[in-house]
């Protein structure tokens, strides 16, 4: 539970950073651990931080002190709110105390709590105060030593940071065991487990030839699924030798894998905790998506060892400094892993999915953010995958050697400090020789910035003309942008003779507008731009539909052959919303074309073939309008399907009798399987839920099963309704004991484009297995529903005042989860009077419930304003 908010809490701004007033080298942890009562004795040896007589401060949240003492004896102490406070009288004390908490209780999942049966903790950002008493931020470096006693038959394995240096019997059926970490680390990077669990392990030889042990820690029965995360951990240790030269420093590694964790995993030293979903993975119960992002997970994780752990954070403002730059590295692992256009084109989705809207919407923040209410609520994408484009930008004006020089000087001079995005910069400019003033902006101004590029061709002299104009849009408290440095990647192609007629060059656009002339253009010129998606912007062209489908068809950059389709869709989609009719035929034929081009990676085919999503087409619009969307965008599915059956028909059976293997081609033919009886379906084939059903009930993994039961669950056919349900029901029957799996089965039917999943869902939310307690289930059929534009936005506003209940209803029990849930609430201004009124009542309703949560508080108050 949570309290009720005395006072109005209090805004941290990234301005009034001033360093620690005290140090705290060395401390020593000893738990006494049960879920029903853990007592924690800490020991802090601290020492004053420059001249000053301020007194020692410790966060804590909800703890009471049962001792303190300081330097063996019992010492003068004061709460200010929840913090200790304590006078000290010299330069270095040895500070003790002990707190006692309840992990059985803690619903939150910050601090030590409990799961499925174990115990295990998270810090990040500020679970630590939840422990015991600390400085609790993450400029203050600490070695610890962690002892932990148990009940030797429930809790087995005892696990802390760093590397086991002692353990023992004790009485009363319980033992002990302590673990050392070398390393200084932030608070935030503290981890313990105690659990019956099994570990699948290995070991991996770093480049200068210590042995790490490695382990993946997770109940015995799923032991088995735990192969595939552990070959993705050697692969990444590997990697970053080799692309970073970054080597790993401990004598073991271990990651544990519990099912209630708030996010995707964790990155505390030598001991990662992760949610099981990002590493248990087998073909029966895992899709690609699934295998895919376990090793995505793995990697990101690991690599924080040095872009977050060796170099850490000096405040939560800086958090883009670690989160963008490791998303940056974990996406250049994937794309190493198998085809780097499709990874590309699958982290542009990403960030126009979760991103753009966040940029465009009363959330938006700058990846350094100036001020919060509540840390949690930054954990977002404009921190992590916007981040990681301004990353990628440096990479790109650097060049790779320079970019490694920088990186290699940025750990080197960082190493064991906590650091700041102007250092990784500043590295940027030393290594590189570039200057990055107003490249910075990049990490201060919110908004996506918009170009309009325009190109115009003189025939008779052989010249063209681009002209290039960038704008960043208002965001909330910053009316008034400057112009930023937009990297783009260009190239033009003569129309006529397919040929390239300019090469790939990189503009770096500075200027509000700028004017790029082009000589020796002796055709008529196609603009291929941003290509490789080399700014995180959205481009404005003049091309016309035939220039889309030819670069469709010729260009030579996989993302910008993507993005032409893509455009050309959307222009489609978008004409025929707000006029009511479009041409289908040049899609048809630029699809029919893709298609039947052998030289193309199935996989790629399979990403380019597919219909933007109703809410990318939403997000084209000044007012969205759900139905109307979702009808444009199944007339031409339908028709899609309709023109090319034969090609659909042809394709699928090509792939159909495929055997599973996990590798690049067999994921290229998987997808391209779904997406092709897909299509089937939406033509109206009779045949086409039978084939559905037969690929659920035959397939040897979890992709076909799961595509399959996804085209059926989507079926609005009457025709269908034996399928739909019979598969529904065998695939709840099958997996009924894996929680994992059950997500899927809510969350499919919370995705449903269906006309009556609303009920469904409501329905759902009344199964016995649906909990709100287990986050990855609340997000599975919560988080997904209100991402279903058609069923969500029903206009008679029961989808959003059924969003509100739940949120009211988790925000007791777990608010950093609720408060997740809040943005497609806030998104009122892009929908008609009448919705927008209905879903401010609905924000309105959960601002006014007592005791709501700081996070819910600022998330909610930021999106009514
Ligand atoms: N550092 C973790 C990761 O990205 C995530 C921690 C998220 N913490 C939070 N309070 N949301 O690898
Ligand atoms: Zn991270």
């Amino acid at each position: 539970m949570i309290d009720a908010l005395a006072t109005k809490p209090a805004i941290t701004r990234r301005a009034d950073y001033t360093p620690p007033d005290w140090l705290v080298p060395d401390l020593a942890l000893d738990f006494d651990l049960a879920p029903e009562r853990t007592r924690v004795r800490a020991a802090l040896s601290v020492a004053r931080n420059g001249a000053h007589d301020r007194p020692l401060r410790l966060d804590g949240d909800g703890l009471t002190p049962l001792a303190v003492r300081v330097d063996g004896a019992e010492a003068r102490w004061r709460m200010d709110g929840a913090a200790l406070v304590i006078d000290l009288p010299g330069e270095t004390h040895v500070v003790e105390t002990e707190v006692q908490i309840v992990p059985e209780r803690n619903t939150q999942l910050m601090g030590l709590y409990h799961s499925g049966g174990n115990l295990c903790t998270q810090c990040e950002a500020e679970g630590f105060r939840r422990i015991t008493f600390f400085p609790d931020r993450p400029d203050v470096l600490t070695r610890y030593r962690v002892k932990m006693t148990a009940d030797k038959a429930r809790y087995p394995v005892l696990l802390a940071n760093g590397d086991p240096v002692a353990s023992g019997d004790g009485e009363g059926g319980r033992h002990w065991a302590e673990w050392h970490d070398p390393f200084p680390k932030p608070c935030y990077l503290f981890a313990l487990v105690a659990g019956d669990l099994a570990a699948n392990r290995a070991t991996f030889t770093t480049a200068s030839g210590r042995t790490v042990q490695l382990g993946i820690w997770v109940r015995e029965k799923d032991l088995p699924k735990t192969d595939h995360a552990l070959h993705a951990l050697k692969l990444s240790m590997a990697w970053d030798e080799r692309v970073y030269g970054r080597e790993y420093d401990l004598d073991v590694f271990n990651i544990v894998a519990v099912d209630d964790f708030n996010f995707g995993a964790m990155e505390n030293k030598g001991l990662n905790i992760f949610n099981s979903r990002y590493i248990l993975a087998d073909p029966d119960t895992a899709t690609d998506y699934d295998y895919d992002a376990v090793a995505a997970v793995v990697a990101h994780e690991y690599f924080h060892n040095w872009s977050g752990n060796r170099v850490t954070c000096r405040d939560w403002f800086q958090l883009s400094l670690k989160e963008g730059f490791t998303v940056y590295r974990d996406q250049q692992f994937s794309a190493d892993q198998g085809s780097a256009a499709v990874k590309r084109i699958e982290d542009v989705r990403g960030l126009r999915a979760a991103q753009f809207p966040e940029d465009g919407g009363p959330l938006a923040h700058p990846v350094r953010p100036d001020e919060y209410l509540e840390i949690s609520n930054f954990y977002t994408a404009t921190i992590y995958n916007k981040g990681a484009e301004v990353i990628r930008m440096m990479a790109t004006i650097l060049g790779p050697q320079k970019f490694r020089a920088a990186t290699d000087l940025y750990f080197d001079r960082f190493d064991g400090t906590a650091a700041t995005c102007e250092d990784f910069v500043a590295c940027m400019e030393e290594a590189g020789g570039v200057d990055l003033t107003q490249f910075r902006l990049w990490y201060s101004q919110a908004g996506t910035p918009r170009v309009t590029a325009t190109l115009d061709h003189q025939a008779g002299d052989g010249r063209a003309h681009l002209t290039l104009r960038q704008s960043v849009p208002p965001t909330p408290g910053q009316p008034d942008k400057a112009p930023m440095v937009l990297p783009l990647k260009l190239k033009l192609f003569g129309a006529e003779t397919d040929t390239s007629l300019i090469e790939e060059r990189l503009v770096l656009l500075e200027e509000a507008e700028t004017r790029i002339a082009f000589e020796g253009v002796t055709e008529r010129p196609v603009l291929s731009i941003n290509r490789g998606f080399s700014a995180p912007v959205i481009v404005d062209t003049n091309r016309s539909a035939a220039d889309l489908a030819f670069l469709s068809a010729q260009d030579d950059d996989p993302f910008a052959r993507y993005e032409a389709m893509q455009q050309l869709m959307l222009d489609t989609l978008v004409a025929a919303v707000t006029q009511g009719r479009a041409d289908h035929a040049p899609v048809i034929e630029a699809v029919a074309n893709t298609l039947s081009d052998p030289a193309l990676d199935p996989a790629f085919v399979a990403e380019a073939v597919l219909l933007p999503s109703d809410s990318f087409i939403g997000d084209q619009l000044a007012l969205v309008d759900p139905e109307t969307i979702f009808q444009k965008r199944e007339a031409l599915r339908r028709e899609l399907g309709r023109a090319l059956e034969d090609q659909w028909r042809s394709l699928y059976e090509s792939v159909r009798a495929n055997r599973f293997e996990y590798s690049p081609a067999g994921k290229g033919a998987r997808r391209i399987k779904s997406v092709a009886l897909g299509y089937i379906n939406a033509s109206g084939a009779s045949d086409g839920p039978d084939l559905a059903f037969a690929q659920f009930e035959s397939a040897d993994n979890m992709t076909d099963r799961q595509g399959a039961l996804t085209t059926l669950a989507n079926s609005p056919s009457d025709a269908a309704n034996g399928q739909r349900v019979a598969a529904l029901d065998i695939f709840y029957h099958r997996y009924s004991d894996n929680g994992l799996v059950l997500d899927k089965w809510f969350q499919t039917q919370a995705l449903s484009t269906r006309a009556d999943t609303l009920d469904a869902v409501q329905d759902l939310a009344r199964h016995p297995d649906f909990t709100l307690a287990n986050p990855n289930r609340a997000r599975a059929l919560i988080g997904a529903f209100a991402v279903n534009q058609r069923a969500f936005h029903a206009p008679d506003g029961r989808g959003y005042r059924f969003v509100a209940d739940q949120l009211i209803a988790l925000d007791k029990l777990n608010p950093q989860t609720a408060a997740k849930l809040v943005p497609p609430l806030g998104r009122w201004r892009r929908f008609e009077a009448d919705r927008a009124a209905k879903m401010r009542a609905e924000l309105e309703r959960i601002l006014a419930q007592p005791g709501l949560s700081k996070d819910m508080t600022e998330q909610v108050s930021k999106s009514l304003d």
